[in-house]
């Protein structure tokens, strides 16, 4: 079965054709991240005038390069120069792909609501036009469903997973993205029991948050996390990173609280300034440290949930599981586990992308009536508002 997945919940624009929700044909992301790098966090109006500027170039890409290299797997990035004369996908080169279409999918929430009509509007106009079913996907669950991918783009050449290593069930799964942090329970496809989650902000968030303390570029992660590692890898001989403090991590419950993060943050910053003398820490040391933070908060209710459930997997995804020292610390956690995989998907299908929207779609294949897609910003894992 082949499903064309689009994903426009945030300043992404991305396509994907994806075979039997395992095998990725195209991968296309179109970003908007530099444009919200001059204004240090995503305006959502501009968020989405680049949404509609890029989807329909996006969608052609995603199914020319379907059709041309059905055999391999590719992921590119759109030429910001991509025009939208280009776009009239009736001339399209990839009509054969069009053809052999069984569905598309399409996010439908959470997300910005105008970056998310854009997406759940057009795929509605493809669906009409190709009298192809449409299935609503929940952006949040679709994360999880990148652990399905086994032939993904960008997978150093060796590393594409056996089908033995499909997930198993039941699996615990931790979201972790710009706008959510959630802990669940899948006792199969579709079958989703929530834990927990943040109470305040989201684990990507507080990266983003304290990035932005410090100076750092936006998106704060991929920033904290790379001066973390300069810190870690660096000759000096490493203290304790034990210094912020890590809310609710013995509560007795699944939840997350991060906003306190940065208020020590900006503390620990403010002091910095104040004082002329030197102040005795640099960026990759409190970059390791509030990287330390989130990561201790996010293994130890991990490893909380597996204790209670029991499950035969864990499926780390979203955004955040790109964090080097969270795949390795978890990893290592888990796998002393007996009867216990880790899954986490290649760092390309962990940020926003399309291919786990089609992945979702097709192990959760429910297509509605065109006319009653509508777009719900405030979905939560479990679908509800
Ligand atoms: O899943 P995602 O691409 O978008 C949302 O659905 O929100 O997640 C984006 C989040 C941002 O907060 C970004 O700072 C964070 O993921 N992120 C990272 C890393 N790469 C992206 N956080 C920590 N370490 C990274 N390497
Ligand atoms: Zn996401």
């Amino acid at each position: 079965m082949l499903i064309l997945g689009i994903e426009t919940s945030c300043d992404e624009t991305a396509a994907s054709v994806v075979e039997n929700g395992t095998k990725v044909l195209s991968n296309v992301i179109a970003s908007s991240e530099k444009l919200h790098i001059k204004t240090g966090g995503i305006i959502p109006e501009n968020a989405a005038r680049q949404q509609v500027l890029s989807i329909i170039p996006v969608i052609k890409k995603a199914l020319i390069e379907a059709s041309e290299i059905p055999h391999k797997v590719r992921s590119s990035h759109v030429a910001k120069s991509l025009r939208n004369d280009e776009a009239g996908l009736d001339s399209l080169p990839a009509s054969s792909t069009i053809q052999q279409l069984d569905a598309i999918a399409v996010t439908y929430g959470p997300g910005l609501i105008g970056s998310l009509l854009v997406g759940v509007e057009t795929a509605k106009t493809l669906s009409y036009l190709w009298k192809k079913p449409i299935i609503p996907v929940n952006h949040l669950v679709a994360h999880i469903y990148a652990n399905f991918i086994h032939e993904a783009p960008n997978s150093p050449p060796g590393r594409a997973r056996g089908k033995s290593q499909v997930p198993k069930f039941p699996a615990i799964a931790l979201v972790v993205s710009g706008g959510h942090t959630d802990l669940v329970l899948m006792k199969g496809h579709g079958k989703i029991k929530w834990l927990g989650g943040t109470r305040d902000d989201a684990a990507g968030e507080a990266f983003d948050k304290c990035a932005r303390l410090l100076g750092l570029p936006y998106p704060g992660g991929p920033s904290i996390s790379a001066n973390a590692e300069k810190f870690l890898n660096s000759k000096s001989k490493i203290q304790n990173l034990d210094v912020f403090p890590r809310p609710m991590i013995n509560s007795d419950n699944f939840d997350f609280s991060f906003s306190g993060l940065k208020t020590s943050v900006f503390n620990r910053v403010k002091k910095k300034e104040s004082k002329s003398a030197k102040d005795g820490y640099s960026i990759p040391q409190l970059s390791a440290e509030i990287q330390e933070a989130i990561v201790d908060l996010l293994v130890t209710k991990s490893l909380k949930a597996i204790d209670k459930f029991k499950p035969k997997s864990f499926l780390l995804s979203g955004g955040v599981a790109a964090n080097k020292r969270l795949r390795t610390k978890l990893k290592s956690a888990i796998e002393k586990q007996n009867d216990l995989e880790f899954h986490v998907p290649p760092v390309p299908l962990c940020t926003d992308n399309a291919a786990m929207i089609a992945a979702a779609a097709f192990f959760n294949y429910r297509p509605v009536p065109w006319k009653k897609v509508t777009a719900n910003p405030q979905l939560t894992i479990s679908g509800e508002n």
